[in-house]
């Protein structure tokens, strides 16, 4: 078991793991937490798996200096190319492709789903395979969207721009009978309105932070009750758009300690 008080580690290429953060540190409010966002080598949607398990595992590497108890992949990117991994070093690991698709199982009705990802992502099947796992039958589109993490990371949020690369990107699907999108890249969900816009309202837009709250919570053991708990963030270089985004995205979680580190 693990020792209470210590905290989970969660990290991302950018903002996109913000999202993930923020959900969690809302609905475990006794968990600590200390993210990571390697703003200094975004994206890692466009890197090779080797460099993306290279970075990520040095990042692992720090967080466990740090203490931490469990460690969140919030980067589908990254997630990929773990996602067999169930620890790191013997820290209880979590990706959050598995919890995504969880969700997704549990909206669709016509069993075809679409997820719309980053290259490193898609190329991975990594989505394709682990559906495949729980049902054969469910009909898998996997849609690489590379603009997407510029734009969410420049702000550009309900923008007509965005909305017309959005457009592009989900033109083949836009007939289908899809009726399920996996927003399979932690940075999407920031423009969620905008994809919701060019989905309209009969697709269910799912990401992974549902599900992955309910398995930290059924995992983990929680800090003591009344212990203080804390919210650490690093970033590996600082960005006018980081700073622009990061209280917007974070709303009301208080962030006790901010640091530009190297790895
Ligand atoms: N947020 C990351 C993901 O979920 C990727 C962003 C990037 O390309 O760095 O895939």
């Amino acid at each position: 078991m693990e020792k209470p008080n210590k905290p989970i580690g969660i990290f991302d290429s950018g903002l996109g793991g913000l999202t993930v953060l923020s959900s969690l540190a809302k609905n475990l409010p006794d968990e600590s937490f200390i993210y990571l966002g390697d703003l200094a080598r975004l994206p890692y949607g466009a890197k090779s798996p080797e460099t993306i398990k290279k970075y990520a595992q040095q990042i692992m590497d720090r967080l466990i200096k740090e203490d931490v108890k469990a460690i969140v992949i919030a980067c589908n990117s990254a997630s990929s190319v773990f996602i067999s991994e169930s620890s790191y070093h013997e820290i209880p690991l979590f990706n959050v492709i598995e919890p995504g698709v969880k969700d997704a199982l549990r909206h669709t009705h016509s069993k075809k789903i679409a997820v719309m990802a980053t290259v490193a992502t898609t190329s991975s099947k990594a989505y394709t395979k682990s559906f495949h796992k729980s049902d054969q039958n469910i009909q898998v589109t996997e849609i690489a969207c590379p603009l997407l993490v510029p734009l969410a990371e420049q702000g550009w949020i309900n923008d007509e721009l965005t909305k017309l690369s959005i457009t592009r990107y989900l033109e083949p699907i836009l007939e289908s009978s899809i009726d399920t999108v996996v927003l399979g890249c932690t940075h999407y969900p920031i423009l969620f309105n905008d994809i919701s816009f060019v989905l309209g309202e009969k697709v269910a837009l799912v990401d992974s932070r549902l599900e992955l709250e309910k398995l930290l919570r059924s995992q983990l053991l929680a800090s003591q009750e009344g212990s203080q708990r804390f919210i650490k963030i690093y970033v590996t270089d600082m960005t006018p758009q980081f700073k622009g985004l990061v209280n917007k995205l974070l709303g009301d979680v208080k962030v006790d300690m901010f640091e530009v580190i190297n790895l």
